[in-house]
């Protein structure tokens, strides 16, 4: 059974999940209309991985038979300054994140909820490597800004395609 305040906490952490994949689908197509398919492509697998977050939250409540309740989202951001200003967003939402992730760990921790504790922890990995990923993304967008292929083909050696499946990530609604 999870704890009330943790159940609360991840449904709004689904909010959130939601949301950062409608700002990742912003600087996708911002990038994609100043025609650098390679960071567009970049940010639509970014968003499809917060939608999976959010639905792996979905099927814990579900599996919890805890109330879940579909959120709307805030608007996105969806003019930028420049070629940067999208990966210092996306940088800073991931640390945001991660703070809320280790928010529900704490809470979940506290309430004794081991089995909501064991949950959250695949999350706090998660974070880590999208941070790290961000930070990376962000220092070579800050020193090629102005040649703008450099970072197209730094994605597509690094980035090349989605990450693959992985075998201990939580399941998700409808999946
Ligand atoms: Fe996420
Ligand atoms: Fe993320």
């Amino acid at each position: 059974m999870a704890a009330d305040a943790f159940v609360s906490q991840l449904n709004e952490q689904i909010a959130h999940e939601f949301a950062a994949h409608q700002q990742y689908v912003a600087c996708a197509v911002h990038y994609d209309g100043e025609t650098l398919p390679r960071l567009a492509g970049f940010f639509y697998r970014q968003a499809l991985e917060e939608r999976d977050h959010a639905m792996m939250m979905v099927q814990y409540l579900l599996d919890a038979d805890a109330d879940v309740v579909i959120p709307g989202v805030a608007a996105p951001q969806v003019t930028f300054s420049d070629i940067v200003a999208p990966v210092a967003l996306a940088l800073a939402q991931e640390r945001r994140v991660s703070e809320q992730i280790n928010a529900l760990a704490a809470t979940a921790r506290a309430e004794n909820d081991f089995t909501s504790e064991q949950f959250v922890q695949w999350f706090i990995k998660e974070q880590v490597e999208e941070v790290a990923t961000m930070s990376d993304l962000l220092r070579v967008v800050q020193r090629s800004q102005d040649d703008p292929m450099e970072i197209e083909n730094f994605i597509a050696r690094e980035h090349a395609s989605a990450a693959g499946e992985d075998p201990t990530a939580p399941h998700q609604a409808g999946g």
